[in-house]
């Protein structure tokens, strides 16, 4: 069982105001897609998720017990940008991904356990299409290549709660949807509760179970830091029936943002 709870939680660095009073229950093998403007704090929010940082105000817990003060094995990230090692070849970051998981105390695998992480490496390269590239470096690979490549490293490690952060911003629609045939079977597959972020409602509403929208309540046209974001949609997607209207909500909430407001528009308004 995996419950993530977030209770008014708040977050600024100096004087910006970034989140403010987030609330929101993720139940059991939710798979939670996440929308907002661009600087809204969707992603100090999975960053907060994660421990890899502390909130100002407010509290997180997994299961209703308060969440580790450190980033802990229990949960994946993906990042907006590649996370991969750079020394190590497609082969060896995969290798180390299940290596850390399953022996922790040792860091390497022998006999049989070394075997059947080797056949789960060797399908995950097939999976994410990185089989060819299995012995170049990082540097060597494409954008969207060392993107999966991050993406099937937090996979193998089957993370309890997996947190992407735009994981497949950078692929092209064809790798896109196989990455995301691979993530939906991996999620069936596992118990994991996912948290992700998107900018594409289309990817949000064909894998996520449940949507969220992060947008400022309040805005001061001069001081625009002054206040942070909150969840002003949350929506279910087994109970809403009426998908089309859900999704016409949620892109009008995004196209009149209040977080990316140019303030001219404001000041027009007000004349
Ligand atoms: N470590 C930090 N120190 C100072 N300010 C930060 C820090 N991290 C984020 N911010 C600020 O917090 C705000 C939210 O940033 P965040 O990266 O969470 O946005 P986002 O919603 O993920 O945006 P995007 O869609 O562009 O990725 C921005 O104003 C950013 O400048
Ligand atoms: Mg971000």
């Amino acid at each position: 069982m995996t419950e993530v709870s977030a209770r008014h939680v708040s977050q600024s660095y100096g004087d910006n105001k970034v989140l403010e009073n987030v609330n929101l229950d993720v139940g059991d093998k939710e798979f939670c897609a996440m929308f907002g403007a661009s600087g809204c704090g969707k992603s100090t929010f999975l960053r907060i998720l994660l421990s890899q940082e502390q909130p100002k105000g407010g509290e997180v817990f997994i299961d209703g017990e308060p969440i580790a003060s450190e980033p802990g094995r229990d949960r994946g990230v993906v990042f907006q940008r590649y996370s991969v090692f750079s020394h190590l070849s497609v082969i060896e970051n995969l290798i180390l991904a299940t290596e850390f998981d399953q022996a922790p105390m040792f860091g390497r695998l022998f006999g049989q356990k070394r075997k059947k992480a080797m056949e789960s490496v060797e399908h995950m390269l097939e999976d994410v299409g990185l089989t060819a590239a299995r012995n170049n470096y990082p540097m060597e690979l494409s954008g969207g290549m060392q993107q999966r490549l991050a993406i099937a490293q937090a996979l193998l490690r089957k993370p309890k709660i997996l947190l992407l952060d735009e994981p497949f911003g950078a692929l092209d629609p064809g790798t896109r949807a196989n990455m995301h045939e691979i993530l939906l079977k991996l999620w069936r597959d596992t118990s994991m509760t996912v948290f992700m972020v998107t900018h594409d409602l289309e990817e949000g509403f064909k894998l996520g179970t449940r949507l969220v929208v992060f947008d400022k309540t309040r805005w001061d046209p001069d001081f625009p830091n002054a206040y942070g974001a909150t969840i002003v949609h949350d929506v279910s997607l087994d109970q809403s029936a009426e998908s089309a209207e859900v999704k016409a909500r949620i892109r009008d909430q995004l196209s009149q943002s209040q977080t990316r407001r140019p303030r001219e528009e404001k000041d027009d308004e007000a004349n």
